[in-house]
């Protein structure tokens, strides 16, 4: 009898085990900073994609790498069948791709774009991400049209277009990319530039409405535009310009940011600023998920199984669009 029993539990137990340890892939997503406005919506719609499919397991590396590097060993030490990274540092990719490669785990990264060099270490290493300089010459023209439309733009009546920036990270090609071909855009249409000032406020709304404020001690009226390198700092520098009395007795500044974001959009269609570029979170997310879903069970993934073009074999390229507020011409 107790041998039946026993058979019995043995022949209920097998199949269940062997289907919770082998069979079910998962998909780890290891993020740089869960406090950032737009990977949170990105993180957001990986997690909605995720529903009825292969689960993910997202972890907040909060901004330091050495934790991510520890949050992506465990991943592989448990088993996850693919890797999504939002790298903290993206020149630290090189060592991320080659333990991937030692385990044979495949990695997709979005958002901080690896280095070529680093790309080219392993095949199944892909990145989604847009091509920041796209952004940053809609977000030029916008701001051109609008000086070309609006000479009360020129406060001081020079001619020259007097400017600052407030940069994203140092070293993120979003920051370098978008703020150089803001500036060529501008000089195509023939616009005079100078840059007054810049300083990173680190993608942070906070951090922006700092910089915005030392920029107004500084020069004041001399600054005639306010080009950040996404939203939530843009949104910082027109609250500190609100409190300095623009968009009032000081009148309108031209304020442009990039992202689109729920807020950005807010402040788009109240006017309080001039326009930004879309950054688009769903499609960046849906994209790196269904590229890990495809190497987790372990087929090449092709434009027929996710949907999205990949170049070169490797890259999934989301466009941006131009996004111009209702005070934009
Ligand atoms: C940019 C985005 C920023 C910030 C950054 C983080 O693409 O515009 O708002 O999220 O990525 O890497
Ligand atoms: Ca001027």
């Amino acid at each position: 009898m107790l041998r039946l029993l026993l058979v019995a539990i043995i022949s209920v137990s097998l199949p269940l085990f062997a289907s919770g340890s082998v069979e079910e892939p998962r998909i780890g997503v290891a993020v740089y900073d869960f406090q950032d406005s737009y990977i949170t919506e990105v993180r957001n719609a990986i997690t909605a994609c995720s529903e009825g499919g292969i689960p993910v397991t997202i972890v907040d590396a909060e901004g330091r790498q050495q934790r991510q590097n520890e949050q992506i060993e465990r991943f592989i030490d448990e088993g996850f069948d693919a890797i999504i990274v939002n790298s903290v540092d993206r020149t630290a990719s090189g060592v991320l791709i080659e333990k991937c490669r030692q385990s044979g785990v495949p990695l997709v990264f979005f958002n901080r774009e690896p280095v070529k060099e680093d790309m080219a270490k392993w095949d199944k290493v892909y990145y989604v991400g847009a091509r920041a300089e796209d952004s940053g010459r809609m977000a030029g023209d916008i701001l051109a049209d609008y000086w070309l439309m609006h000479p009360e733009m020129d406060r001081n009546g020079d001619g020259v277009l007097q400017f600052v920036v407030i940069r994203g990270e140092t070293g993120h090609q979003d920051t370098e990319l978008r703020t150089e071909y803001f500036i060529e855009t501008l000089l195509d249409h023939s616009i005079p530039l100078e840059k007054l000032h810049e300083d990173t406020g680190l993608w942070s709304r906070e951090k922006g409405y700092e910089v915005m404020k030392s920029f107004i001690s500084r020069s004041g009226d001399a600054i005639e535009a306010v080009f950040a390198n996404n939203d939530d700092m843009a949104l910082g520098a027109i609250e500190a310009l609100q409190e300095a009395g623009y968009f009032g007795s000081r009148g309108y500044m031209p304020v442009i940011g990039i992202d689109g974001t729920p807020t950005g959009r807010a402040a788009l269609e109240n006017g309080m600023m001039l326009g930004s570029v879309f950054n688009d979170a769903q499609n960046q997310g849906r994209a790196a998920y269904l590229l890990a879903v495809e190497l987790a069970e372990g087929r090449i993934p092709t434009l027929d199984s996710i949907g999205y073009e990949i170049v070169d074999g490797r890259y999934v390229w989301i466009p941006y669009q131009p996004l111009p507020g209702r005070n934009a011409v």
